[in-house]
């Protein structure tokens, strides 16, 4: 697979870096020629993923950053230190950070809710409106903001009543988020990957999982480096008039 270096010289910040999809953004970001700053609350993935990355392209220089996306005050200092070591504000940002804490609706407790809203759709809102202030306050923004929704936001999934409203929620921040930035130049979209294999998925029953693969037309789970492709692609200017949408990345599941 040749990659494209359609992101020389962009300053990317993704969250959720240290696992996963969010791993496997920085490695095709990095591919492709960007600057990739790190983020994640585990600081020893983050680092495990910067350790990894390529960095032979015109001008590149990573970082790792500890960061929790549900907490102002962490995401204030991390932009802060990202302008410090670059001087510039990331022009990309992928909001890849989520977690689940699954429980059947009925048993679901109030602590249960609230962490999933906080991560998936607060996190998501405050690491938009940080980077989208920066780029505004710098006065040359054009950005593009890529969120890891779930079409499970969609469609609704047994038992992910806090997770399924949180991804349903970042679909609405993004659309809002792209109507009004757009006279920036900053465009907002989603993706929304369906059964992607990472250590997310790696907690669910063997016995699910065979479930679940019967159901997805193209017959398998999906790879995080499937999902960071189209992130590459909504990063890019090959996507410059695509704005406020979402691509599912699911190998045909739930297509209806
Ligand atoms: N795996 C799937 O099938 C799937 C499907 C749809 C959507 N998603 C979404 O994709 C994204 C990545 O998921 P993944 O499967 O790679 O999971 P993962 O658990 O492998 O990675 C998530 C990363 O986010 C980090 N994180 C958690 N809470 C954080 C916080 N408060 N602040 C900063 N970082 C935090 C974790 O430390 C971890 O490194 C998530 O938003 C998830 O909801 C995953």
């Amino acid at each position: 697979n040749m990659a494209a270096a359609r992101l020389i010289s962009r300053l990317a910040l993704i969250t959720g870096g240290g696992s996963g999809i969010g791993r496997a953004v920085c490695h095709r970001f990095a591919s492709e020629g960007a600057s990739v700053v790190v983020a994640d609350i585990s600081e020893e993935s983050a680092n495990e993923t910067l350790r990894s990355l390529q960095s032979d392209l015109r001008g590149q220089s990573h970082m790792a950053a500890k960061v929790d996306v549900s907490s102002k005050e962490s995401i204030t200092q991390l932009v802060t230190s990202i302008q410090t070591h670059y001087f510039q504000p990331p022009s990309v940002c992928v909001n890849a950070a989520g977690i689940t804490q699954d429980d059947f609706l009925l048993n679901m407790t109030e602590e249960q809710f609230d962490r999933v809203v906080q991560v998936n759709l607060k996190g998501s809102f405050l690491v938009t409106q940080a980077v989208a202030q920066a780029l505004v306050a710098c006065g040359a923004p054009k950005g593009s903001i890529v969120t890891v929704g779930s079409i499970v936001g969609k469609v609704g999934n047994i038992g992910q009543a806090n997770y399924a409203a949180s991804k349903a929620g970042v679909e609405g921040l993004t659309r809002t988020a792209a109507k009004e930035l757009s006279r920036f130049e900053i465009r907002c979209n989603c993706v929304l990957p369906g059964f992607i294999s990472t250590p997310m998925t790696d907690k669910v029953p063997e016995k699910v999982i065979t479930k679940m693969k019967s159901l997805v037309p193209m017959g398998r789970m999906g790879e995080p480096a499937e999902v960071a492709d189209v992130c590459a692609f909504l990063a890019s200017d090959d996507s410059r008039y695509i704005t406020g949408c979402s691509i599912e990345v699911t190998g045909g599941l739930f297509i209806g």
